[in-house]
């Protein structure tokens, strides 16, 4: 992340909010520091989610390749944790989107108890916002680029790029 990107997230978080069951999580930026809390969130999962996944993240040389890519500023994580463990989060990647680099990978996962709460939906619109309040803030790229004129819908701006990508919509 840059500087200003630092100090944007600063500003949002760590925050407080409320799901749907009435239990408060707390949201903030994952940092280098969290490799330990992640992995222990990874070993909670069920096996069957973790099938699902792109990478292994009960793996810890994956969670070190997370950290250094979010150090980059390819990824953006927001994590969600109650008590001081991790219950959640979600993950926006640019890196794996080779075929362009406009278009990024949002990945999200919740823990099990506490599914169907709207944590996910709530994870998933801190990532955008992310995103979008940096677009704003650059007023950056109005002109419609190959993607959008392919159909493609500009979701947020993607943190640490030189413009303004779009995720597929
Ligand atoms: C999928 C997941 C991230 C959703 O998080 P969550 O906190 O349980 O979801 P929310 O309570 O915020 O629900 C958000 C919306 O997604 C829907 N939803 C939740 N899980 C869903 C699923 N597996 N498939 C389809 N829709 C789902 C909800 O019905 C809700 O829709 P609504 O807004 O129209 O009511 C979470 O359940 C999870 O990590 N599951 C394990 C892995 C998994 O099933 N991944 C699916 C991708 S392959």
């Amino acid at each position: 992340m840059t500087n200003t990107d630092k100090l944007e997230a600063s500003l949002i978080y760590p925050r407080e909010v409320k799901i749907r069951d009435g239990r408060n999580v707390s949201l903030r930026l994952m940092e280098a520091g969290d490799n330990q809390r992640i992995l222990n969130f990874a070993n909670s999962l069920p096996p069957d989610d973790l099938l699902f996944l792109r990478t292994d993240i009960t793996d810890p040389r994956t969670i070190d390749e997370w950290v250094r890519s979010i150090e980059a500023g390819t990824t953006i994580t927001v994590v969600a944790e109650l008590d001081s463990g991790v219950v959640g989060y979600a993950s926006l990647h640019t890196e794996g989107a080779r075929w362009t680099r406009r278009v990024g990978e949002v990945r999200v996962q919740v823990g099990v108890d506490y599914r169907g709460a709207g944590l996910g939906k709530r994870l998933v619109g801190e990532i955008f916002r992310l995103g979008q309040v940096r677009d704003q803030e650059d007023g950056r790229d109005d002109d419609p680029g190959p993607e959008e004129r392919a159909g493609c819908i500009r979701r947020a701006w993607l943190p640490g790029r030189g413009d303004a990508p779009r995720l597929g919509g």
